[in-house]
C-alpha cells in the first residue's frame, strides 16, 4: 500500500492507474477508523480495481468550539487497517496541502441540505465537509466514491455538491455499520465514558422502536417521532439535540402522514458528545436509497 502527503503524486499515481485501465474508487475518512470505514472500503473494492482512502482531519468543517484539536488520531493503527482491507493508497496531506496558504475558495451548498438538522446546531459545517470533499475529488478523479448512511445529512449535501460541479464520478452510500449492541460506529464514540456508553444504546432502540410503529402500520409523523423522543427521555444521560422525520432527498420535515419514505434521523447529546443516527422508514418495494 502506498502512502502519500502530496497531492500531486496521488493525482498522477490515480491517472496512471486510469490510464492502465483500472478503475478508482475513493474513501475519504477523517482516520481513527473503524469497522464502518472499512465496509466503505469493501464496497469501493467491489466495484474497483484500485482503491484510495483518505486520512484528513478537515479543520474547516469543526466550529470554533469543537473538537478539532481533540480529534483521536491513529495514522498506524489505520494505516495497518487500510493495508490489510486492500487499499492500494492511503492519502495523508497536511493542513497545507489542502488549504495552501492564500486559499480563498468554498463551496457552498445552500438552502434546506445545509441549514437544517445537524445545519442548525453546526454553522459553517457543511460548507467544510463540501469544500474538503470537491477538494478531494479534484485530487483523485475517482470513478465511485464512498460515503456512509451514517451521515445522512452529509451523504445528501454530497450528491448535491458533486450534481451541481457536474463531478463525472459516482457517488455511492454504504450503510449503517453498528456495535453489537447497535450503537452506531463512530471515531466520536472514543469520547463516551463507561455511563455514556451503556445508555447511548437507547438511541438504537429509539429507532427501533419508531420502525416497529412503522411496521405495523403507524404513518403519522408526529406519533412517531413522540415515541422516538419518549424513548429516549428514558436514559438520563442522553440530551436530544434534534429527533425528526424528513423527506429522504430535501429534508423538509414530513407534515401529517409517511407517504412511502422518510428518515427519521436525530442528534443527541452525551455530555459534550454529539452523537447522530438515523432510520429509514420505507414501505416495501419501495426505492429508499
Ligand atoms: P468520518 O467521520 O471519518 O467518516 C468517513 C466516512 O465513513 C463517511 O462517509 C461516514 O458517513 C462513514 N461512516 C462513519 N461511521 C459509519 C458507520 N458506522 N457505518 C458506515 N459508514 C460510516 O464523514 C467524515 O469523516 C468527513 O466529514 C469527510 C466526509 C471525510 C469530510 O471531511
Amino acid at each position: 500500500m502506498l502512502i502519500l502527503e502530496a497531492s500531486a503524486e496521488t493525482r498522477a499515481t490515480c491517472r496512471a492507474w486510469k490510464r492502465g485501465g483500472a478503475g478508482v474508487g475513493f474513501v475519504p475518512t477523517m482516520g481513527y477508523l473503524h469497522e464502518g470505514h472499512i465496509s466503505l472500503v469493501r464496497i469501493a473494492k467491489d466495484s474497483c480495481r484500485k482503491v484510495v482512502a483518505s486520512i484528513f482531519v478537515n479543520p474547516t468543517q469543526f466550529g470554533p468550539n469543537e473538537d478539532f484539536a481533540r480529534y483521536p488520531r491513529d495514522l498506524k493503527r489505520d494505516a495497518a487497517m487500510c493495508e490489510a482491507a486492500g487499499v492500494d493508497l492511503l492519502f495523508v496531506p497536511p493542513v497545507e496541502e489542502i488549504y495552501p496558504a492564500g486559499s480563498a475558495t468554498f463551496v457552498n451548498v445552500e438552502g434546506p441540505l445545509t441549514s437544517t438538522l445537524c445545519g442548525a446546531s453546526r454553522p459553517g459545517h457543511f460548507r467544510g465537509v463540501a469544500t474538503v470533499v470537491a477538494k478531494l475529488l479534484a485530487i483523485v478523479e475517482p470513478d465511485v466514491a464512498v460515503f456512509g448512511q451514517k451521515d445522512a445529512q452529509q451523504l445528501l449535501v454530497i450528491r448535491r455538491m458533486a450534481r451541481d460541479l457536474f463531478f463525472p464520478g459516482e457517488i455511492v452510500a454504504g450503510p449503517i455499520v453498528r456495535e453489537s449492541d447497535g450503537l452506531a460506529m463512530s471515531s466520536r464514540n472514543a469520547y463516551l465514558n463507561p455511563d455514556e456508553r451503556a445508555q447511548a444504546t437507547v438511541i438504537w432502540r429509539s429507532l427501533q422502536e419508531a420502525a416497529r410503529m412503522f411496521g405495523e402500520g403507524e404513518r403519522r409523523a408526529a406519533k412517531i417521532v413522540a415515541k422516538a423522543r419518549e424513548m429516549l427521555a428514558f436514559s438520563p444521560l442522553a440530551r436530544p439535540d434534534y429527533v425528526e422525520l424528513v423527506d429522504n432527498e430535501t429534508l423538509s420535515p414530513v407534515q401529517g402522514k409517511i407517504n412511502g419514505a422518510a428518515l427519521l434521523t436525530l442528534a443527541v447529546f452525551f455530555g459534550k458528545t454529539s452523537l447522530i443516527d438515523n432510520a429509514i422508514l420505507c414501505d416495501e418495494g419501495k426505492k429508499c436509497y
